[in-house]
């Protein structure tokens, strides 16, 4: 949710800028811009559109300077367009700032400053707070670090900023609250970002900017303060992370790489913490917090999106095996109705990014209200992982596709280690079958590969299905999640209206849609429920819906009556979500692209939904 790139050092600061902005471009991309400071003068370029068309305007340009920032946005004051783009140049034009967030209460702070005589060029909250800032500097003439303190104790919402000024060659101020930063040390000179993709490349060495902290960036000096201007330590970290996991080795597109890498990504996840031969689950978030999941009387999963949809499905997995009642809550929901959270109650924090301000916001108000929070994170050291009592990560690597896929598998994969490693130490699953469970869990990445070698097959049925205006995607039990997520996919690439819901529900209403137009997929693999699913069909055969069912290996009845199928290896029924979710994935990334769509940056949506 918009992209922020700064640099300060002796390089020239356009190439380093332009090189982050590709690589944030997953944060939004309705616009982008570049400011660059020389010679007491700011010079600030933006336009409408892709990072690429930016780049067109600039070449040849010869832009030379040693400080500079830049922005990808992801619109949210004021529509996409060249005016309404970062950087913004405050009224003298001695400032300009980039911003990720939303500031809330701009509208009195824009009227106060309209009946002081500023004029504004752009719809943006952004150019608001920049001007306030500038005022408070008139007024109280004073540094500009301090009319932002000052201005920072005003505004109410979300913000990571980045201020140069035309008077000074060396220094960025940067702030912020409820928006990632992290800045890169290095000889000379320092580089920041919304994540640490356009750093990597440059040093390893990083420090996490705090909420409410405010750092002054110069080429040999990072001072950080808190907004009662008192200094604090820089904590560095060293990056984990190789320059190979954020480009797209050789894949036409990340969604490509990033469903292709799962065999992989699911392994990560799993090793060192599945011990099949040994009958063991190492997890030491778990093991440090035993006492209390085993007393917990009650699990809430807070989360977004798909991760949401691996938090449903970690609800059929925990009440399952570990019989602890789970609730499953929209974050941005749970957060402002009250929810009532009682001690003893555990929350587990389900988020690829870990910086989706829904959910970080339901987290910071259960905990504050004394509730224990679990993470389940991609990104390591993210907003979501560090206010996180303890956790696991997910290890599935930088996931830059805007929609989630290796995400998924590896929250699914953890998810259920966490339920089985649980229900064992609870006594609720038997030995024999958790030994069994463990075996079945060890077999899923070469599982996934057996699937993803039927791509083919699935680009076909893709390409089939791709004119249709509507899809209902349907699925009982655990692969209930499956077929919501398959449906969120589907809308999300391809724009095709997608709905998913329990198969047997599906007669109570939606069963209305159904005719010969209407494709109806059914995630339909060999479980407690196989038969009441192949009612189901037959339910939308007699109404001549036409039918994709995704299958488990040697089954003979549903061929004999789908118009399409795809099969997945056999599996136990808890584990078959993690196979069944993949041919859905490929088959909204095939009709993404047989619909000539940009799948990694489809329309209006941005990777790291960072505002509320
Ligand atoms: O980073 P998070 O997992 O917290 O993000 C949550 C959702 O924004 C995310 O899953 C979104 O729904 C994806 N675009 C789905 O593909």
């Amino acid at each position: 949710m918009c992209g922020i790139v700064g640099y300060t050092g002796k390089r020239e600061a356009y190439p380093i800028l332009l090189k982050g902005l590709k690589r944030l471009e997953y944060r939004g991309y309705d616009s982008s811009g570049i400011a660059l400071q020389q010679d007491q003068h700011l010079q600030v370029y933006k336009k409408k559109g892709r990072v690429a068309e930016l780049e067109e305007l600039l070449l040849g340009k010869g832009l030379h300077a040693h400080i500079g920032i830049g922005h990808t946005r992801w619109a949210t004051h004021g529509e996409p367009s060249d005016r309404n783009a970062h950087p913004h140049v405050s009224q003298s034009g001695k400032l300009a700032m980039i911003h990720n967030g939303i500031i809330e209460n701009y509208a009195p702070i824009k009227q106060e400053l309209v009946s002081k005589g500023y004029q504004f060029h752009s719809d943006t909250d952004t150019e608001v707070l920049l001007n306030f800032i500038e005022e408070i500097q008139t007024q109280n003439a004073c540094s500009l670090e301090e009319a932002l303190r000052i201005a920072l104790k005003r505004v109410v919402g979300a913000y990571c900023i980045l201020l140069i000024a035309s008077d000074d060659p060396e220094t960025i101020i940067a702030a912020r609250k409820g928006s990632p930063l992290v800045i890169g040390i290095g000889k000379g000179e320092h580089f920041l970002a919304s994540d640490a993709s356009p750093i990597i490349e440059y040093t390893r060495e990083v420090v996490y900017v705090n909420d409410y902290e405010i750092a002054i960036v110069k080429p040999d000096e990072l001072i950080l303060k808190n907004l009662g201007n008192e200094k604090q330590t820089p904590y560095i970290t060293r990056l984990d992370m190789e320059l190979s996991a954020i480009e797209k080795g050789g894949y036409e597109h990340f969604m490509l790489k990033e469903i292709m890498e799962q065999p992989e990504t699911v392994f990560d996840g799993l090793r060192g913490r599945l011990l099949a031969a040994e009958g063991k689950i190492i997890m030491s978030g778990i093991e440090q917090h035993l006492p209390a999941f085993l007393s917990a009387p009650r699990i809430i999963i807070v989360a977004c999106g798909t991760s949401w949809h691996a938090g449903l499905l970690a609800e059929y997995l925990i009440e399952t095996f570990a019989r602890i009642p789970v609730e499953v809550e929209y974050a941005s929901e749970f957060r402002y109705r009250n929810p009532v959270i009682h001690p003893g109650d555990v929350i587990i924090a389900i988020s690829q990014s870990g910086e989706t301000a829904d959910t970080l916001v339901a987290l910071e108000s259960a905990k504050a209200q004394g509730a224990f929070i679990f993470g389940v994170v991609n990104a390591v050291g993210s907003s979501i992982a560090r206010l996180s009592d303890a956790g696991a990560y997910t290890h599935a690597g930088p996931e830059i596709g805007v929609a989630s896929t290796k995400a998924f598998t590896g929250q699914v994969a953890v998810l259920t280690l966490m339920a089985l490693k649980i229900g064992y130490a609870k006594g609720t699953l038997a030995e024999a079958d958790y030994l069994n469970l463990l075996l079945e869990l060890e077999q899923v990445p070469e599982k996934i590969r057996e699937i993803l070698s039927q791509s083919a097959h699935i680009q076909q049925v893709a390409n089939k299905y791709k004119d249709a205006t509507d899809f209902l995607f349907l699925g009982r039990g655990y692969n209930f999640p499956i077929a919501l997520e398959g449906a969120l996919k589907l809308k999300e690439i391809s724009y095709i209206h997608a709905e998913g819901y329990p198969a047997a529900e599906m007669k109570h209403g939606p069963i209305a849609l159904v005719d010969e137009n209407l494709p109806v997929l059914f995630v339909a693999t060999r479980d407690l429920y196989y038969d009441k699913v192949v009612s189901n069909v037959q339910e939308i055969k007699a109404r001549k819906g036409k039918v994709i069912a995704i299958i488990t290996k040697g089954d003979t009845i549903l061929p004999e009556m789908a118009n399409d199928v795809i099969t997945i290896p056999e599996a136990h029924e808890a584990i078959a979500p993690i196979l069944s979710v993949i041919p859905l994935q490929l088959l909204s990334y095939y009709t993404g692209l047989a619909k000539g769509y940009d799948v990694d940056k489809p329309r209006n949506l941005a990777k790291s939904v960072t505002v509320e």
